[in-house]
Parts: C-alpha cells; sequence; structure tokens
C-alpha cells in the first residue's frame, strides 16, 4: 500500500490555492505516494472524515481557477486564534478525533495551507503528535516568517485594475475617488496596488494619517493643475487621532470595513469636492491567480511534498531570497510582517509625490 499524505486548505480562500494542491497531487505522484484532501479546512478532519483523492485527474485543468477546489472555513472546531496576537486551545476531544480519522486513513502527514492561524493550529496539531507540514497562505503578505505569499500578487493586481478604472472617470468628472482595499492589520496590498495604480494618496496602518494633511495633498495637486485625486485606503487605516473602523468580530478575529467611507465623507466635508468610495472587498481575493502566483503555488506545493519525503515534520514552507525553503512553523503563527514605515517601498512612493497623509 502506498503512503498517504493528507492535505487542506484553511481561512480565507485566495488565488493560487488551486496552483498548490495541483503541485501537491502532482509531486506526491511521482514519489508514489497517494493524496487525500480533507474538504472546508480542519473541518474535514472531524470523524468519519470528509475527503477526496487528489490526483493527477482530479487536479487537471485548476490552475487558473480561483478559490480552492477543496474547500476552506475560518471559523469552526479548529479555531486556535482569537485575535491578533491570541491564542485558544483547541478542545481535546476535537484532537483526538482528528487522529482517529488519519489513523483510520493511513494518512502519515498533513499538508495544512493557510494563514497565520491555521498555523497556530498547525502547531497545536503537531506538538499533540500529529506530524504536520504548513504551507502560508494570504492575500495580505503578512506573515513574518516568508517574504511572500502567493495570493497577494492577484489581489494587487485587482487593486491595480480598479485604479486604471477609477482614474478615468474620476478624470472625466474632477472628483476624488476613494478605494477601500483589504488587508487587515497591514498595508502591503494598499502600499503595492496604489503605486502600481498611480494613487496620489495611500493610506495605510503603520502610518497613521492626518485629514489636515490630507487636504493639503489635494490642494498641493490642484496647484499643479490635477484636480481630482485617487485615493487607496486600507481597511485597517486610522487616523492618528482616532481608531480603525471595525464591523464586527467573528470568533474573536476582528473584522475591518468602512474607513473609506468615513474617510470620503470627511474629505467632501473639508474640500467642497464631489467625492466617491468604492470597496473593492471580496473582488481582490476571487478570480483567477496572476502568472507569479501561479509559480508561486505550484513551488509551494512540490515543497511540502518534498517534505514530507524529508520528514521534516512541524515545518513551514517559506520564501526567502527568492528560493523556496523551509522554517519551523513555531516561527509562523501569530507573527506579522508590517508595512515598515521608513523603508525603501514608502520612499519610494514619497518620491513619486504619493502622500500617506502624515
Ligand atoms: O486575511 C485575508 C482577508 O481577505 C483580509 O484582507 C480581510 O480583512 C479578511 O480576510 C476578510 O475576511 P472574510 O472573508 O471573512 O470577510
Amino acid at each position: 500500500m502506498k503512503p498517504r499524505i493528507g492535505v487542506l486548505t484553511s481561512g480565507g480562500d485566495c488565488p493560487g490555492l488551486n496552483a498548490v494542491l495541483r503541485g501537491v497531487a502532482l509531486a506526491a505522484q511521482k514519489l508514489d505516494f497517494e493524496v487525500l484532501a480533507f474538504l472546508d479546512g480542519f473541518e474535514g478532519l472531524l470523524p468519519p472524515g470528509n475527503f477526496i483523492h487528489l490526483n493527477r485527474r482530479s487536479t487537471s485543468g485548476i490552475m487558473p481557477r480561483g478559490g480552492t477546489m477543496i474547500g476552506t472555513t475560518n471559523r469552526g472546531h479548529f479555531v486556535a486564534k482569537v485575535g491578533a496576537g491570541e491564542k485558544a486551545v483547541i478542545a481535546s476531544e476535537v484532537i483526538e478525533g482528528a487522529r482517529a480519522v488519519l489513523q483510520e486513513q493511513r494518512v502519515e502527514t498533513l499538508i495544512i495551507v493557510g494563514g497565520d492561524g491555521s498555523m497556530t493550529t498547525a502547531l497545536q496539531l503537531q506538538e499533540s503528535g500529529i506530524n504536520c507540514i504548513g504551507v502560508p497562505k494570504t492575500i495580505d503578505n503578512d506573515l513574518a516568517a516568508t517574504a511572500m505569499t502567493f495570493g497577494f500578487d492577484s489581489a494587487v493586481a485587482a487593486v491595480t485594475d480598479a485604479l486604471d478604472r477609477l482614474h478615468t472617470t474620476a478624470t472625466s468628472h474632477k472628483r476624488i475617488m476613494i478605494l477601500e482595499v483589504m488587508g487587515r492589520h497591514a498595508g502591503w496590498i494598499a502600499l503595492h496596488g496604489g503605486i502600481a495604480g498611480g494613487a496620489h494618496i495611500i493610506l495605510i496602518p503603520e502610518i497613521p494619517f492626518d485629514y489636515d494633511k490630507i487636504t493639503e495633498a489635494i490642494h498641493l495637486r490642484e496647484t499643479k493643475g490635477s484636480v481630482y485625486s485617487l485615493i487607496v485606503v486600507a481597511e485597517g487605516a486610522c487616523p492618528a487621532d482616532g481608531q480603525a473602523v471595525k464591523r464586527l468580530a467573528e470568533a474573536g478575529e476582528d473584522r475591518f470595513g468602512g474607513i473609506g467611507g468615513v474617510v470620503a465623507a470627511e474629505i467632501a466635508a473639508r474640500t467642497g469636492k464631489e467625492t466617491r468610495c468604492t470597496v473593492l472587498g471580496h473582488l481582490q481575493r476571487g478570480g483567477a491567480p496572476t502568472t507569479l502566483d501561479r509559480i508561486l503555488g505550484t513551488r509551494f506545493g512540490v515543497k511540502a511534498v518534498r517534505l514530507v519525503a524529508e520528514k521534516q515534520f512541524g515545518c513551514m514552507v517559506s520564501y526567502q531570497n527568492y528560493q523556496v525553503r523551509h522554517v519551523p512553523i513555531a516561527d509562523a503563527g501569530n507573527r506579522l510582517r508590517l508595512v515598515p514605515p521608513d523603508g525603501e517601498m514608502v520612499q519610494t512612493a514619497r518620491d513619486v509625490e504619493i502622500s500617506f497623509g502624515d
């Protein structure tokens, strides 16, 4: 009988997950492993187990498809992260149930494709004796243990496209257009998308903003003959003297959203200019992955299978210096990589006349 690997996708979906699954399936087949894919995140591990077989045939043609062919969830019985930097203990009967399912199906190692919350869960499973390999995933690109995650490039492409579209209507109407984008506590999507899409003002959580400075930047543009402005607002951005706008907390996790509308109302009141807000929302997470995300996802999936073959349990795939390597999962959970306010990217943006409202 062939040795078996399990795989699951957990947390919010993102473009490139199917490339990972295809990479896992094909690399495993080459090494003569069988792959069971557990459905809907960790919930597929609940007895009696909910899974399908992954192989060349079942993964054929999935590379360009967004989302994940095996489903995902960021709630349920295995939630181990309850807020930034906080952990919860997974119930022992839940872990024992998962262990029984894995043993019954002869799954020796579980590949967990997820973000920082999922890596926190993976660590608890690994510490309980279930062999785990992590694959980092998030459009936010905010995991400290890897220089890049797949999904980010596709999200940035969606932001760039949205800004290109907003640009033409903004110039026609001489309006201020605000685009609210995702990213939670990190401003990477706003920063990269804003630079690529030619934004004039970018507001990110790492640089608290001041409405007076935003108004100044808009007026400065007007003195130079530009009577419209494009503003990208990261969902986690907040004024120096205010708080981030949150919708609600689910399973202990904050859900951001709404800052774009708040900024729009304030700017309209201060400038008297017509101001509109677009919330890009889940359009950033859906759709086909970019070329870069297809390649990165494939590399991550293949590397995960190599780590299984080398018995590097408790490790997570990591992208460092253009190489796909690995780090202990313990280094990955609950550690965020934020935009350095004095870093090269922010400086580059400032040098092309982008204001951060500070
Ligand atoms: O972490 C990825 C992400 O897309 C964040 O950018 C965003 O705040 C959040 O997930 C949205 O989560 P949900 O899909 O649960 O609304």
